[in-house]
């Protein structure tokens, strides 16, 4: 099973620490020269310190697979440019651990993909995958849920706050709650960056009966950039701390080590919440 080396998650990110310094990001392009990320490797070092600046002390390195990236580029091509960035970043002196993964849009194909480790998972741990759906039409990813629980994965759900059809529609995930994935919401979905009905459906979907987290995302310093504190100090604002932590650190922890995310529930987390 071809999985990345490399250094294992800083354990101040799930101590000791205020939460708006430790954050982890399960979603994020800053590997240069893959996808719509940086072009090269100043852009991607300029990401990964505004990463840092924004509180982000670990970061999944998630370039698009399949849809319109399908055979561009190869897992071991994402898991050999992970491996420079953190020379890069080693050399530079920025404190931010990075591990594999991918955005993958949604694809038949991909429980296939994933055996043969074609696919990169989230911290390449085989244990949960950041699933994107079409934005131009819906699919119910149901029947993928079931092939992908056969092999072990859970799926992460990108951004459903800023699908049209789910965004309008956020009760539909809870036809979803038998299968636990997880829904990562966006940084900037939460501050109002993609307009109203995708700032709305973000704070609707974190009532969901589902684990939730949220990521970055991000893409650039100059456009996408990360957004993780105003979004934090918001969460903190509306939701109180346990939670804003939760979503922000605990369950990306959580996902980027291969464990099951938290659930929020009416009276309280579903799962034990480290102290
Ligand atoms: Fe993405």
């Amino acid at each position: 099973m071809p999985q990345t080396p490399g250094p294992s998650i800083p354990s101040e990110c799930g101590r000791r620490r205020s939460p708006e310094q430790m954050f982890v990001d399960v979603h994020c392009h800053c590997l240069p020269g893959l996808d719509d990320g940086p072009a090269d490797g100043q852009e991607a070092l300029a990401l990964c310190r505004a990463l840092v600046s924004d509180g982000v002390r670990a970061v999944a390195a998630t370039p698009h697979q399949l849809g319109r990236y399908d055979g561009r580029y190869r897992a071991d091509d994402i898991r050999q440019a992970v491996a420079q960035l953190r020379a890069t970043l080693l050399e530079a002196q920025v404190p931010l651990t990075v591990l594999a993964g991918a955005d993958v849009r949604i694809d038949e194909r991909i429980p296939d993909l994933v055996a043969g480790g074609q696919i990169v998972t989230i911290g390449d741990r085989r244990r949960h995958l950041l699933l994107e759906l079409p934005h131009d039409i819906f699919v119910d990813p149901v029947p993928l849920f079931d092939r992908l629980a056969s092999i072990g994965i859970v799926a992460v759900i990108t951004h459903p706050e800023r699908h049209p059809f789910l965004a309008r529609h956020p009760d539909y995930v809870e036809r979803w709650t038998e299968y636990g994935p997880c829904l990562q919401i966006t940084a900037a979905s939460l501050t109002g960056d993609f307009g109203t009905l995708s700032q709305e459906a973000a704070w609707a979907f974190l009532d969901a009966p589902l684990p939730a987290l949220v990521a970055t995302d991000a893409h650039a310093t100059s456009w996408r950039p990360p957004r993780m504190r105003e979004a934090y100090a918001r969460l903190h604002q509306r939701l109180g701390r346990l939670v804003a932590r939760m979503l922000c650190v605990e369950n990306p922890l959580r996902i980027l080590r291969g464990q099951e995310a938290l659930t929020r529930t009416p009276g309280g987390m579903q799962g034990v919440m480290r102290r």
